[in-house]
């Protein structure tokens, strides 16, 4: 009884497990560069990331943005938030944030998995 109750709950967390793109455990691994100029819970060098993921672009209370990330019309979904971390200036010119951006797809959907989990 308890392995068939065993299997229905890894049958019902498998669909969950594949749509989860990345890996939050890895992603906090990736995300040590930016910890250079974000913080959860407070500003920095760059804006509070707590709760980004969803959140209109250039919100955070108390932060001074550029004038460019304040324009942008951008909402922080997945998407525009892998754009945005392969390539911050061509996402948006004339940002303030000094990050080449990560080549590495996978490595840019980790660090969107653990940005979902700080919540
Ligand atoms: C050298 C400092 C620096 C590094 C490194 C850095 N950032 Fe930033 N980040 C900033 C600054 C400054 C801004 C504000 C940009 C603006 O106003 O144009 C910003 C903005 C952002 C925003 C938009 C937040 C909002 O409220 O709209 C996100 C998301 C973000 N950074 C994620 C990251 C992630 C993830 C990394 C690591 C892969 C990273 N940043 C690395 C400085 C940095």
């Amino acid at each position: 009884m308890r392995y068939i109750m065993l299997g229905a709950i890894v049958a019902a967390l498998l669909p969950m497990a594949a749509q989860a793109e990345g890996d939050a455990a890895a992603g906090e691994k990736a995300f040590a560069p930016c910890k250079a100029c974000h913080a959860f819970g407070k500003n920095g060098v760059g804006p509070n990331l707590t709760g980004v993921v969803g959140r209109k672009a250039a919100s955070e209370e108390g932060y001074t943005y550029s004038a460019a990330l304040k324009g942008s019309g951008i909402t922080w979904d997945e998407a525009n938030l892998h754009e945005w971390l392969k390539n911050p200036k061509a996402k948006v010119p004339g940002t303030k944030m000094v990050f080449a951006g990560y080549p590495d797809d996978k490595k840019i959907d980790d660090v969107i998995a653990y940005l979902a989990s700080k919540k």
